[in-house]
């Protein structure tokens, strides 16, 4: 992750030199998850430059936030013999398929392109299987972020925003008692477990969430830290409203632009509907990092599946190439609240809240409080996330106690091993 650090001049160099190695043309059917109001803006901006690149676009979205029904429409696609040409993928997944023998390499574009000079290492090794690239990063999302109302604040008396658990839920009260909900949220297992990675991040610290959400370390999940965790957790289920259950998150992030809602927990995706309903980051939403140092990462990147033809070959070699572009790179992320996968590509055009990630993601490396996020397949393999995934819901859905969740979640991560 160090070469995020780089200068941009000579990485920018790179980028240009090479952006036009690829071949153009070619079809590709895109299986992804991008539905919602910026996300749709955001995947729109790659099919308008994919076929401006002379290549044909077959879309295939499959709606539901944080990608669980996508994945599960992936593996019957698979199952069927029939893979999409493709497919928005994460994290361990990229490794999960490529084990599997169901990966296409597009290490030559790669090759071509330079890419390991203008990836931060950490993220270029996510990308390759066997030493090759057998992804294309887009962007990178931060996780651990609060939106706000200003004005919703302002009503409330609520001066700034909150730099500790305990100033935030003191904020969550003065918003309650001035008749404001004060967290907007979706209760889906994924947005729960967002919740959640970030409190263990902030009650816990970097090397805590590594341990018990990275490593799996029995003694972390089940400890005292990880009691805290859920007590704070607990408080936030306190500042949920009634009609949370099943709600999406794009609607939770509209009410918060509306100012019935006060805060929403969500990652940057949430600033992609903000941007798409006109609201300007930084001025009209307040954006700050849940409490506690650190950046919990989530980054999006497409994978190639195994497909036969010459047309669908060139489709993937000419959306690798695309995607790393960096003039791509910026068009995209500005719709899409994240900010370039790319170290090279320069930030003047972004607003404050992309600025700040920025910023936070150097230091972040810089002191090892740099966290890979587990709600959103960054982490540990699918099976361990579901059991975490299925105890915080259940946690959040019930009175269950924090020491007996504690208890629970490192029972299920050890069932799920
Ligand atoms: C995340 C994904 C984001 C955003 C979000 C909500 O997992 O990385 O790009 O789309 O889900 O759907």
């Amino acid at each position: 992750m160090v070469s995020i650090i780089k200068t941009l001049t000579t990485a920018a160099l790179a980028g240009g030199i090479f952006a036009s190695a690829a071949q153009a043309g070619g079809t590709v059917e895109v299986l992804h998850w991008w539905t919602s109001g910026g996300e749709a803006k955001a995947v729109g901006e790659l099919k308008k430059a994919f076929e401006s690149r002379g290549g044909t676009w077959i879309d295939s979205p499959i709606a539901g936030g944080g990608g669980d029904a996508a994945m599960t429409a992936l593996r019957a696609r698979v199952v069927a013999g029939n893979p999409p040409t493709a497919v928005q993928l994460k994290g361990p997944g990229i490794q999960e398929w490529a084990l599997e023998g169901a990966l296409n390499d597009v290490d030559g574009v790669a090759t071509a392109e330079n890419w390991d000079s203008v990836l931060p290492p950490a993220l270029a090794s996510i990308m390759k299987f066997e030493g090759k690239y057998v992804a294309a990063p887009v962007n990178i999302h931060r996780v651990d972020w609060i939106w706000a109302n200003p004005d919703a604040l302002k009503k409330a008396g609520v001066e700034a925003m909150p730099t500790t658990w305990a100033e935030f839920n003191a904020a969550a009260e003065k918003l309650r008692a001035a008749g404001i909900i004060p967290l907007a949220h979706g209760g889906q297992p994924w947005q729960d477990a967002t919740l959640f990675e970030d409190v263990v991040l902030g009650v816990g610290g970097a090397d805590f969430y590594r341990k018990a959400l990275v490593e799996l370390d029995q003694a972390a999940l089940s400890g005292d830290m990880m009691v805290a965790s859920f007590d704070q957790l607990r408080m936030l289920r306190g500042f949920v409203d009634p009609n949370f259950s099943g709600r999406d998150w794009n609607l939770a992030t509209a009410m918060v632009s509306r100012g019935e809602a006060g805060f929403q927990i969500m990652g940057d995706w949430a600033k992609g509907e903000f941007l798409a309903a006109g609201l300007v980051p930084g001025v009209d939403i307040l954006c700050a990092p849940t409490p506690g140092d650190g950046f919990v990462l989530n980054s999006d990147s497409f994978t190639f599946f195994k497909v036969a033809g010459a047309d669908n070959l060139a489709g993937q070699q000419t959306l690798a190439s695309l995607i790393m572009s960096p003039d791509f790179q910026s068009v995209f992320n500005l719709a899409k609240g994240s900010i370039p996968a790319r170290t090279d590509v320069p930030l003047d055009d972004f607003d404050a809240c992309a600025k700040l990630s920025h910023a936070d993601l150097v230091a972040a490396v810089a002191s090892n409080a740099l966290v890979p996020s587990m709600a959103h397949e960054m982490a540990v393999p699918r099976s361990v996330r579901g059991e975490i995934m299925d105890l915080v819901t259940a946690f959040f859905n019930s009175d269950m106690s924090s020491q007996d969740a504690a208890k629970q979640l490192a029972a299920a991560v050890a069932r799920a091993q």
